[in-house]
Parts: structure tokens; sequence; C-alpha cells
């Protein structure tokens, strides 16, 4: 392991990206579910940060908490599901005490979203053209000149002859035209920050490709910010500046996607990126564990990850099972919550 990693575990509140302004700050974020089992913990104690116009892409095995926290940064989960705890500011500003219309400010103008089915978030029976003008119209344009930009946004996005697709319905599409009007819809005010999740997974490969192209074109050009969930490597290596990797509800490991991938810390990211050898091809899926995550309504006392893990084993390491690891440094800008980077100091 490297000489760099520090013995201390991280606590300050202050190691944020190195370059860029900071557009997002989240700290201790929890929110869980009721079920009839108990408190589901799916998000359990999040810390991230996001700079301006980076792309930060959020990994994790299918239930590991991805969707929630997205949709916890905006403050849209609804029964049985509750906020319980942390901080989240946007800019500087704490979204949890925002109240209602500063809210509905915060969702479009400041943070577009995309969804994995673009579909099921369209109107049926609305026109996309209006569907595109709506965030305009309600920013103040009129009619006919919000209309004239929704095309222009259409066209922006690659929907052919987009003058005349405008009047369109959602049916009329294909799932690829779908989700270039969601996207058209989610950066039309031109917002700091876009929260896409598994934006493609519904998309055939090619189609995959073209839009997350495009995903990355359209931010870089109006210098918006991209968290970005999914489960492909390939489109890690190709669209991230940083990776944070969740598992059973924490952020296990982050840092910048070129250290990440050379040397990562965690033992559930270096099994995650067992596929390494092969990165940069789009479809490039993360490596199956021997295992699965923990039920997140009786999560162990320990880590999470012990039942699963090798370098546990492998280094005989017991407080894993009794004690739930902290943040420690993990690399030259990263860090990680294992507890074998405990004992490795510089
Ligand atoms: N509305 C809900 N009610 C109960 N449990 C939920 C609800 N939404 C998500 N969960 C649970 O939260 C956990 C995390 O889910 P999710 O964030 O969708 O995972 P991911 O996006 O990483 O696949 C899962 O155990 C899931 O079953
Ligand atoms: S804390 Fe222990 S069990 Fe958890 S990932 Fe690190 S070594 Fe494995
Ligand atoms: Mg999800």
């Amino acid at each position: 392991m490297s000489s760099t990693l520090r013995a201390d575990p991280v606590t300050t509140a202050s190691d944020g990206p190195a370059s860029g302004e900071q557009l997002l700050a989240v700290r201790g974020l929890r929110t869980s579910f009721k079920t009839s089992r108990g408190e589901l913990k799916a998000v359990d104690g999040v810390d991230l940060d996001v700079a301006a116009g980076e792309v930060l892409c959020l990994v994790g095995e299918s239930g590991s908490g991805k969707s929630v926290l997205a949709l916890s940064l905006l403050r849209l989960i609804e029964p049985p599901g509750s906020i319980l705890g942390g901080e989240v500011r946007f800019e500087g500003r704490d979204v949890g005490a925002m109240p209602r219309r500063a809210l509905r400010r915060l969702r479009g103008r400041d943070i577009g979203i995309v969804f994995q089915q673009p579909q099921g978030c369209l109107n049926p029976v609305r026109r996309i053209g209006w569907q595109v003008a709506e965030p305009l119209m309600r920013d103040g344009l009129g009619r006919a000149k919000a209309w004239d930009a929704a095309v222009e946004l259409l066209r922006a996005v690659g929907l052919p002859a987009p003058a005349d697709k405008a009047s369109a319905y959602p049916h009329q599409l294909s799932g690829g035209q779908a989700q270039r009007v969601m996207i058209a819809v989610a950066l039309a005010l031109r917002p700091r920050l876009l929260i896409a999740d598994e934006p493609t997974t519904a998309l055939d490969v090619t189609v995959q490709a073209q839009i997350l192209d495009l995903l990355r074109e359209r931010c870089r050009a109006i210098g918006a910010a991209m968290i970005l969930v999914t489960h492909d490597l390939g489109v890690v290596a190709k669209l991230a500046d940083r990776v944070a990797v969740m598992y059973a509800g924490r952020i296990v490991e982050q840092g910048p996607v070129a250290d990440l991938f050379a040397a990562p810390r965690h033992p559930y990211t270096r099994g995650l990126l067992r596929a390494a050898p092969r990165l940069g091809e789009i479809g490039e899926r993360l490596t199956d564990i021997p295992g699965g995550i923990p039920d997140l309504a009786r999560m162990p006392p320990g880590c999470a990850f012990a039942p699963r893990c090798d370098t546990r084993r492998a280094l005989g390491l017991d407080r894993c099972l009794d004690e739930a690891p902290p943040v420690f440094a993990a690399g030259p800008a990263g860090r990680a919550r294992c507890w074998a980077l405990a004992g490795d100091a510089a």
C-alpha cells in the first residue's frame, strides 16, 4: 500500500475538491424508510463534495442507495421515507432550511435532474415542445419566445427536425429521443448542477454512447457540474473527474478518477475494478463480488462490507466486525472508510 496514506481519520469538514469553486457540500446525510422489518437506512452518513463544472460519477451495486441519495439532495424523499439528519449546502445555502418556493427554484433552475426512464417523466398528453418551454415560461419568458427557445434547445440536444418534432407527443419518440428531450428540459434553465441517475441504462449501447457524449457536451457548454450515477466503468473512465463509490448507504471511497483506477484503496472498490484491464469501453460493467449487500434494515454493527471482505480475512482485522470504520485519507487526494488504512502511517 502507498506510504502517502495517513493514519489519522479525516474528520474535518473542509476537505472538499482541491480545484474549482465548491458547488455542493453534503455532510452526514441520512435518509431512512420505515418498513415492516424496521428502519431501512438507505443513506447512512454521506459526505460528498462537488466542485463547479466537475463530473462526479457515483458507482455501486444495485440497492446501495445511489438513487435515494440523489433524491435526498433535492429533498424529494416522500413517506415512508424521511431525511433524518445531515446537511446539504448548494452554493453555501442550506437546502434543508429552504422554504418551499426556494426549493422549487433549486429544482430545475439551480439543479437539473434526469432519470433512467425518460418516458415515465414526460407528460404523455403534452407536446414535447411545451414540456421544454414550460420551465422557461415559469421563468418569465412569453409563450412564443419560450416555444422558439424550446425548439433551439431540442436542436442543441440533437433531436432531428426539431421544429417539427417539437409538436410531437412522447409516445411518438424513440427511447433515445425521449432521453434527449429530458436532457433539454433538465438543462433549459442552465442549472449549475445536473444530476443524472443511470440516464442511459434503458437504452441500447450505441444510443447510450451518444447520450453520454451529449450530456458531457451540454454540461460543458453551460458550465454545469454533473453527478452521474452509473454502473458502467467505461463511462466512469471516459467522463468522470472524480468518483464516489457507494456501499450499503455509505460512500466507502472517493477520489480523482485516475488515482482511484490506478490504486483503489478500499477492498470493495478493488473488487469492483477487477474489470480494469478492459476499461475504456462503454458497456464495461462493475465486476460481481461474491455475496450481496447486507439487509439495510438489519445492518451489522461493524463494517458493512466485512462478510465479503478478503482483506479483513487476510489481515485478521477483528475490529471490522465490531466498529464501523471512519474516513481515512486514501492516496494523494482521496478518502476511504476502511480499517486497513488505519495502520499505514506516512
Ligand atoms: N420508497 C421506498 N420504500 C422503501 N424502501 C426503499 C424505497 N426506495 C428505496 N428503498 C430502499 O433503499 C435502498 C436503496 O435503494 P436505491 O437508492 O434505489 O439503490 P440504488 O439506486 O443504489 O440501486 C434499497 O434497499 C431500496 O429497497
Ligand atoms: S474495514 Fe475491514 S471489513 Fe471493511 S473493507 Fe476495510 S478491511 Fe474490509
Ligand atoms: Mg438507482
